[in-house]
């Protein structure tokens, strides 16, 4: 596996290898890598030859008061593995490196930025966007690949791709839990041991909306209800948001259509961490 620093390398690189009819699978990630991540390399080896992951700690995406700073960087450790799951090109740029002096140019999607994530975090998804946007210019992939995970930023990267009629295959993945459910986040390691155990309450609620679904509820409310109950049930939880949201377009859906996929969406805090997840659901 290669390991590059520099951007203007990955590029000649990326050229070169589309030079040779050799198609690009790209995944994005921060580091501090697990399973998830890992599992996107998996779908990325399996659509293209060369496959290309980037670790980034992209400041811009982070508010003031977030955890830019104590965000997990293993470094040593993601090379492994990414090396072990089968990535060819590894790319590590500095912030410096990224984002020389003089910076000034931002994406923003506009509507797909708002509610939910966009509010408790108001400069995230232009920070996403940018990134994102400046990565598959460098890594210039024919295939690139996001989890479900983080579904709002699935949805505004599909829509920038869409918008600015860049030439890539975006991809999403399904979400790769813990052995109890809990979703797999570089985030995490932040929880204490209680909050670790009470944190799979995220997913014993999207399982209980899950078995309404089965047995034929169809009223939003009534599912949402069911979730924040549910939540509600583990003292140390507080419930940030609960909506159930179009897959395409991140609106809040006021009634259930057949034929259309939905995201049963929710974020909630243990104590300072902030965690998200989702069920996907189509009628
Ligand atoms: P990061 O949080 O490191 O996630 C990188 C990719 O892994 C994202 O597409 C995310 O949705 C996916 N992922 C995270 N946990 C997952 C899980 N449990 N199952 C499946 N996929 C999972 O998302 C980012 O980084 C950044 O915003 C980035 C896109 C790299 C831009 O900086």
């Amino acid at each position: 596996m290669k390991i590059l620093n520099e951007p203007k390398e990955l590029q000649r690189l990326a050229e070169t290898i589309r030079l040779q009819e050799k198609r690009i699978g790209f995944v994005p990630t921060m580091g501090a890598l697990h399973d998830g991540h890992l599992s996107l390399v998996k779908i990325a080896k399996q659509r293209a030859d060369v496959v290309m992951v980037s670790v980034f700690v992209n400041p811009l995406q982070f508010g003031k008061n977030e955890d830019f700073e104590r965000y997990p960087r293993p470094f040593e450790r993601d090379v492994e593995l990414a090396r072990l799951a089968g990535a060819d090109i590894l790319f590590a740029p500095s912030a410096a490196a990224l984002y020389g002096e003089g910076f000034q140019t931002f994406v923003e999607v506009r509507e797909i930025s708002k509610g939910f994530e966009g509010d408790v975090r108001p400069t995230h998804f232009r920070g996403v966007a940018t990134v994102v946007l400046k990565l598959l210019n460098l890594a210039k992939p024919h295939v690139a690949v996001f989890g479900e995970k983080d579904a709002q930023q699935l949805a505004l990267v599909r829509r920038m791709v869409a918008d600015l009629n860049l030439d890539v295959e975006i991809v999403g993945a399904p979400i790769v839990r813990e052995p109890d459910g809990l979703a797999m986040s570089s985030r995490n390691v932040y929880l204490s041991a209680e909050e670790r155990r009470e944190a799979t309450i995220l997913y014993r609620a999207l399982q209980e909306a899950k078995r309404a679904l089965e047995s034929g509820e169809r009223n939003p409310d009534a599912l949402k209800r069911l979730v924040v109950a549910t939540i509600s049930s583990v003292p140390i939880a507080t419930l940030d948001y609960a909506e159930i949201v179009c897959a395409e377009d991140f609106s809040p859906t006021p009634a259930l259509q057949s034929g259309k996929t939905y995201f049963l969406i929710l974020a909630a805090r243990f104590g300072k961490t902030r965690l998200l997840d989702n069920l996907r659901f189509s009628l």
